[in-house]
């Protein structure tokens, strides 16, 4: 019901309704007994600068950031953490006197890869495709592993060129390599991680074109999107003898960071796995 003493969460995001985020924090505050609540706030972007405020005002405690909101958001923080500032993009906001822009994707990608496959990505060669929004936090974090190529194939080469240009810093080894998103051209052979960032299968489309034959039997295949029963590319996955996982632990793990950081407890993220598992139909999942 919410009392006088309960603290306010949030997630902006335009659109925000079928968002998994209200879900997951509500249930693990239920689950700890903490007197919080987590709403979703539809914030178009023009508006997001005063939703801001309104959020302070009324006693906030840290709210998160989905599509379009996360580099928007950069310029209104007064303070940056290192991963926020390098990924170029806000996913978790905290509103003390200062606002402290944070970005849990990157670590929520690795944790949930590592979680299931903890030989990833050290020594292996990498396939991302895309390179929006999610693709700069899954670079980020590749590029803090040892995995030894890291090819970046996106429809638009410019944009997968100017991701490259922008972690170049970051990058003294040029493991990365910017390509256009064309199936025959690909070193499929080659790869033994394959990362899909891009929009697609999020509401049940076919996924991009993999050249199945050629990618290695042991080949693992990390959808970020997610769906009901896994998306398109983790069911062609599955039907090609691939190991694949989707992107609802990612989800779950920089959901789980950010918890920590508004309210200093673990999320019960086994719980909340076993619950979502069962529930998930019908929600979106990048925040
Ligand atoms: N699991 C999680 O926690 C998590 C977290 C964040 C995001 N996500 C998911 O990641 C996905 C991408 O999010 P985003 O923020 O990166 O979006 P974005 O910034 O809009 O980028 C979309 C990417 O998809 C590509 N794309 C879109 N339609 C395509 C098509 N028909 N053919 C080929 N490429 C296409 C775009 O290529 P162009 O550059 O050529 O347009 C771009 O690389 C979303 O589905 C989101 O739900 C999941």
């Amino acid at each position: 019901m919410g009392s006088g003493g309960t603290r306010l969460l949030g997630i902006f995001g335009d659109p925000i309704a079928h968002s998994l985020s209200p879900v997951i924090h509500n249930l693990s505050c239920n689950l700890l007994g903490l007197d919080y609540r987590y709403l979703p706030f539809h914030v178009v972007p023009e508006r997001l600068s005063s939703a801001l405020q309104s959020f302070r005002n009324l006693g906030g405690v840290g709210f998160n950031a989905t599509i379009p909101h996360k580099e928007a958001l950069l310029p209104l923080m007064d303070e940056l953490t290192p991963a926020a500032r390098r990924i170029g993009a806000v996913n978790t906001v905290i509103c003390q006197e200062r606002l402290i822009g944070h970005n849990t994707d990157a670590h929520g990608f690795l944790a949930a890869l590592q979680d299931v496959r903890p030989d990833l990505p050290d020594g292996h060669h990498v396939l991302v495709l895309g390179a929006g929004g999610a693709a700069r936090s899954v670079v980020s974090a590749l590029l803090d592993t040892g995995c030894q190529t890291l090819i970046l194939a996106n429809r638009t080469l410019s944009r997968a060129e100017a991701l490259a240009q922008f972690f170049a810093p970051h990058d003294p080894g040029h493991r990365i390599q910017p390509m256009s998103l064309d199936v025959d051209r690909l070193p499929w052979e080659t790869i033994t991680l394959l990362v899909n960032t891009t929009s697609l299968g999020i509401h049940g489309e076919a996924s991009l074109p993999v050249a199945w034959h050629r990618l290695p039997d042991d080949a693992f295949v990390y959808d970020i999107v997610y769906g009901p029963r896994g998306t398109p590319l983790t069911r062609l996955a599955l039907s090609y003898h691939r190991q694949t996982m989707d992107g609802l632990d990612m989800l779950i793990h920089q959901a789980a960071a950010a918890f920590t950081l508004w309210t200093n407890h673990e999320m019960p993220v086994a719980m909340v796995r076993s619950f979502l598992s069962r529930s998930r139909d019908g929600h979106t999942l990048d925040g």
